[in-house]
């Protein structure tokens, strides 16, 4: 196996650790700063010519912009030092919710930050549960989209009186997984968003939940919106209790404070971001996807 080298930024230095010692590869952390007008510095503090790979982690939340753009000037630095083989790793991956043109005139936020780093040459893109896995591809880079829900599986696991949700219909896949894995029944509710204000309205479907324990199961908790109409919704139909599961947990404004207050009872996440939820470890999960990619 050729030389490589885990670089990661200060904020996910957690990450680059484990994936380094469970690769059995180096590991240093970035250089960075903001100069005073805003503009991004970063800098390997070793001479990193000598390597011929680098797996370069950044936990690009909070401050994406800055954080994608950081990434950015990391891959051109290594490309520059000789370095021939790149992978990305992105635990939450910025943009992902903005996928297609929703109106007129909008850009495919996604497609943009894919095209720029494969224009910087990168072999591949690691990221943790993406918004729609269809839509998680550009040519010339490797995208590889790690799922959890073996994870989720596995603290669901000997659960009684359990039912899984899904928000949403565009979500269903994912409960459907995590059933695969532990045999609980499944079901969605559909949800309609609207595109300029952002608030989310829920439809009940025919489903039995009374006196049952739900867990809905989501990619992304944002501002909150979508499990707390959710869990209005089930608990009017006899949910005993409402559990929400997500793999990236942004928790705008207090998010978790107002879902708890909608009467959610619990709330756990995994470590794409670091919060007081973030009960679920992918760093493992990442290490096998890069275990397959590493030449
Ligand atoms: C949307 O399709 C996603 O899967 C999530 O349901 C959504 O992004 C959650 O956002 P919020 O917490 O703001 O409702």
């Amino acid at each position: 196996m050729a030389r490589h080298l885990v670089a990661s930024f200060q904020w996910s230095s957690d990450v680059g650790n484990e994936i380094a010692s469970s690769l059995g590869f180096a590991h240093v952390i970035l250089e960075s700063k903001q100069f005073p007008d805003g503009e991004s510095y970063i800098r390997y503090p070793i001479d990193i010519t000598t390597y011929d790979g680098l797996i370069l982690v950044q936990r690009a939340y909070p401050n994406q912009d800055t954080r994608l753009f950081q990434t950015m000037l990391a891959v051109d630095a290594a490309r520059d030092a000789g370095i021939k083989e790149i992978h990305v790793v992105l635990p939450y991956l910025p943009y992902s919710r903005q996928d297609r043109r929703f109106r007129d005139g909008e850009p495919v936020s996604l497609s943009t930050v894919l095209t720029l780093l494969s224009s910087l040459r990168v072999s591949s893109v690691i990221t943790v549960d993406v918004h729609k896995p269809e839509a998680f591809r550009v040519s010339g880079v490797n995208c590889v989209n790690v799922e959890p829900f073996e994870l989720y599986a596995e603290r669901l696991r000997g659960s009684k009186n359990v039912v899984l949700l899904s928000p949403d219909l565009g979500s269903l896949w994912r409960v459907r997984k995590v059933s695969e894995y532990v045999g609980i029944q499944y079901s969605y509710l559909e949800k309609f968003r609207d595109r300029i204000t952002g608030e989310v309205t829920m439809k009940p479907r025919e489903l039995d939940v009374a006196g049952k324990e739900v867990f809905i199961i989501d990619d992304i908790i944002a501002t909150g919106g979508t499990i707390i109409e959710a869990t209005k919704i089930l608990k009017s139909m006899g949910a005993v209790g409402v559990h929400a599961m997500a793999t990236h947990c942004l928790l705008l404004n207090e998010a978790d404070s107002r879902m708890f207050e909608a009467g959610v009872s619990s709330i756990t996440c995994t470590n794409t971001i670091p919060t007081k939820y973030a009960e679920i470890n992918i760093n493992q999960l990442i290490v096998r996807a890069l275990r397959e990619l590493i030449t």
